[in-house]
């Protein structure tokens, strides 16, 4: 009886430590590319079926909602994308249109405004969370490290996006805002003012500042938030959750 030949590549699929059941089943076409995303397909499915301890409360899921919010916040973001105008002539307008006239623009635009305050607030849960659990303690100093570049990209994407409207609101609070390096009780040392005009592109608030503003939110703290979330999550798959019970109850 004729044996099927050994194709190259088919050794790293036998030794490859795989569980043989995949999330879902997507037949042949899924199998193949199983095969093939190996390296995707392992880690993502312990991450997914990871078991939650039953002693774990809300707190514990708080790093789950938090990633739950950016998701949204990234689906939202993209369909807003489409219709808004980033100059200071369109800006208000096209926001308006997308309230008023875009068939759900209202509920598009409404998730991403309130999703962005709803992850602050999560992510800030999260932290008292690992905090008070000492959770960020050896081996978990990376995954902290990692959530403060985290933190400071979601604040970031808060405090830009606050202008994006380019109304008064949005106008003046960020006058105040992009001021605060340069005039607070606690100045940035000996170059606050270049931070300023750093922030501005400018002395003042321009179209430059909007486009600096846009580009910042929609490509430079997006890119660093997915760049930083993918190592944070790594870690966590790798090193497994802190449960209090785990370690602290003996
Ligand atoms: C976009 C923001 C963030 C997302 C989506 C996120 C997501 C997650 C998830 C899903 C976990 C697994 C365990 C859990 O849910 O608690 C986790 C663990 C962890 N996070 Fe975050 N995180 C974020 C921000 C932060 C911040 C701001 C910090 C601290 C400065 C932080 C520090 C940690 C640490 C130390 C762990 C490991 C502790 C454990 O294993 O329970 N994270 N994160």
């Amino acid at each position: 009886m004729a044996t099927t030949a050994k194709q190259p590549g088919d050794r790293e699929l036998e030794q490859y430590p795989r569980k043989r059941q995949p999330l879902i089943d997507f037949g042949p076409l899924g199998r193949w590319f199983e095969d093939r995303a190996l390296a995707i397909h392992y880690p993502l499915r312990e991450f997914l079926m990871h078991p939650v301890d039953k002693f774990s409360n809300i707190f514990d899921l708080m790093g789950e909602l938090t990633a739950f919010l950016f998701i949204n916040q990234l689906i939202t973001g993209i369909i807003l994308a489409v219709f808004y105008r980033p100059t200071i002539s369109g800006a208000f307008v096209s926001l308006q249109d997308i309230t008023y006239v875009t068939p759900a623009g209202v509920w598009i635009r409404g998730l991403h405004v309130y999703g962005a305050s709803a992850m602050v607030i999560a992510i800030f849960l999260h932290m008292c969370r690992v905090f008070w659990y000492g959770a960020y303690k050896k081996p978990r100093e990376l995954t902290w490290m990692l959530g403060v570049v985290l933190l400071i990209a979601t604040l970031g994407l808060s405090f830009t996006g606050y202008l994006l409207p380019w109304n008064q609101e949005a106008y003046w609070a960020t006058m105040v805002g992009t001021f605060m390096p340069f005039y607070t009780l606690f100045p940035v040392p000996f170059i606050g003012r270049w931070v300023v005009i750093l922030l501005r592109a400018g002395n003042d608030l321009t179209g430059a500042t909007l486009t600096r503003f846009y580009t910042l939110h929609m490509l430079i703290l997006p890119g660093l938030l997915i760049t930083a979330l993918t190592l944070h999550l790594a870690l966590v798959v790798r090193q497994g959750v802190f449960f209090l019970t785990e370690e602290h109850t003996q």
